[in-house]
């Protein structure tokens, strides 16, 4: 992934992840995992009385930085209760640990060993102390000129004996792979919109798919128009950037089921000529195609992987712009299924893009489809900050869903689809629906519009206008964008099975 060369701002992984039986002399720092009971090891240094006095407990995100005179610097590392360990706590503990060392270059930690001791498996501990380390190190420095703002971490030992060294290893590289995904998701969110337009966009997944082993096609607008793309046109057409729609395809040898993923590309989201009404809002709106970088950036992976499901991706990527070409409030648009949708705000311009990629995945006949977008403020509203909403049509794949989001600690919550109630609330005199649907609700209503696009197949719907950013450093996530979503819609797609 360091050869995308296309792309200036891409801050590369040169992280290297190695196991060792013990802590090498030669490493800046040794993080020892420590619960709120049991053992302190006696490499910190200090007893359980001396590391209280200084305040630390051992619960999960605490590190107490114990400096030496010569030697790695020692870092006591909480894990909580030890025998209540898991992938996502390991995650957690990791990413304070590289928090608490973020001018280091090399450092080592026992978490892995310690977790294994007390029965997680030692490949999900590996990938998820390497996760946590390597998303919580991530700084977007793509247009800084001073390096000194990137994080120095340049190697990570995970120490291990030798029986779990093959183990370890194997999900070192896998985490390795997932955390390099979700950065390069952070990388594209972050990017300012002139440098991230929705050509580059596909620039950016041609170059992935070649070096990722995917198969690309990429549409633009002419042809969109003639497959009868009516939501991304008309989205488009105020712009003065062209749309691209990005269709990525991975299949190994005899898959196990057929997965499609759906991604929102809106490289900026003005609001049209229903504009933003605050800078705030503005200023975020670069981050409106997080749901098409979670897609690019999961796909990417699922080779490295060995994924067994097939997958088949639309990225719709175009920036929602207003001026004299405006779509206007009741202009109606016709879908790539035929359906028509009357404009009653150009700022719910998601799901119209979204009914042209879901149309298109349908086709494709697909075990199941899932949509991921920055697609509601109501979502921000009801779920806040850090929980994404999920909403569809089969709850046994809303299941797996939530399952991904478990392991993965990319919270989602299932809300009502409701259809029997509020679809009434997009009824449109003029055309089949309207594309928005009141003021309550507004989360379910849009899930309800995109229902409409995927007929019979099963179908989930995440709305990430919540978790695509952080306000600040917390855990795994760096302030700015996140890259939610990727890690979820990776551990679905190898972990997917086709639902009744
Ligand atoms: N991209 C926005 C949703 C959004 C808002 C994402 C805040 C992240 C943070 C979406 O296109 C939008 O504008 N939605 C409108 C829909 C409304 C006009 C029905 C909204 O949520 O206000
Ligand atoms: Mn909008
Ligand atoms: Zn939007």
């Amino acid at each position: 992934m360091s050869t995308l060369s296309t792309f200036p701002q891409y801050t590369p992984t040169s992280v290297e992840v190695t196991t060792a039986r013990s802590a090498p002399a030669s490493c800046d720092v040794v993080g020892w995992a420590i619960g709120t009971a049991g053992p302190v090891p006696r490499q910190i240094g200090l007893n359980r009385a001396a590391l209280k006095a200084e305040g630390f407990t051992g619960a999960i995100g605490q590190t107490l930085v114990v400096p030496r005179a010569d030697g790695p610097t020692m870092v006591a590392v909480g894990i909580g209760d030890a025998d209540a360990l898991d992938a996502n706590r390991l995650r957690r503990a990791a990413a304070a640990f590289v928090r608490s060392v973020s001018t280091r270059a090399s450092v080592a930690t026992n978490l892995v060993e310690v977790a294994a001791d007390h029965g997680v498996d030692v490949a999900a501990a590996a990938q998820a102390t390497v996760e946590g380390v390597l998303l919580a190190a991530y700084r977007y420095v793509g247009l800084k000129n001073e390096a000194g703002n990137a994080n120095a971490l340049r190697t990570l030992i995970l120490i291990c004996g030798a029986p779990r060294v093959k183990a370890a290893e194997a999900g070192a590289v896998t985490g390795v792979v997932t955390a390099r995904a979700g950065r390069l998701a952070r990388d594209l969110a972050n990017t300012p919109p002139a440098y991230l337009t929705a050509r580059r966009m596909a620039d950016i997944a041609v170059e992935v798919a070649g070096q990722k082993g995917l198969g690309v096609e990429v549409f633009n607008r002419d042809q969109l128009e003639a497959m009868g793309c009516g939501g991304i046109v008309g989205v488009n057409q105020a712009s003065a950037e062209p749309p691209r729609m990005v269709k990525l395809t991975y299949k190994p040898s005899r898959p196990t089921g057929h997965l499609a993923m759906v991604g929102k590309g809106v490289m900026y989201d003005s609001g049209g000529i229903s504009l933003k009404p605050s800078d705030a809002f503005h200023q975020v709106m670069k981050m409106d195609m997080s749901g098409a970088a979670a897609v690019l950036c999961a796909m990417s992976t699922l080779a490295e992987l060995k994924c067994r499901t097939q997958v088949t991706a639309y990225l719709m990527c175009t920036d929602n712009m207003p001026s004299g070409n405006a779509m206007k409030l009741g202009d109606v648009l016709t879908i790539r299924n035929g359906k028509t949708v009357e404009i009653h705000n150009t700022d719910a311009e998601g799901r119209l893009i979204l009914a042209d990629g879901l149309s298109l995945a349908v086709e494709d006949q697909p075990d199941a489809i899932v949509d991921i977008a920055t697609l509601t403020g109501a979502a921000l509203a009801a779920l806040g900050p850090e929980i994404a909403a999920v909403l569809g049509t089969n709850q046994k794949f809303i299941t797996q869903v939530e399952a991904s989001a478990d392991r993965t600690e990319e919270p989602v919550w299932n809300l009502p689809l409701e259809r029997d109630r509020y679809r009434k609330l997009l009824d449109s005199v003029v055309a089949d629906m309207k594309n928005i649907g009141g003021p309550f609700a507004g989360t379910i209503t849009a899930s309800i519009f995109l229902s409409e696009f995927v007929g019979d197949i099963p179908w989930a719907h995440l709305d990430i206008a919540g978790p695509m950013k952080s306000d600040g450093d917390d855990g795994v996530w760096s302030k700015g964008a996140t890259g939610f979503g990727t890690r979820l819609l990776i551990d679905l797609a190898r972990n997917f099975a086709p639902v009744s």
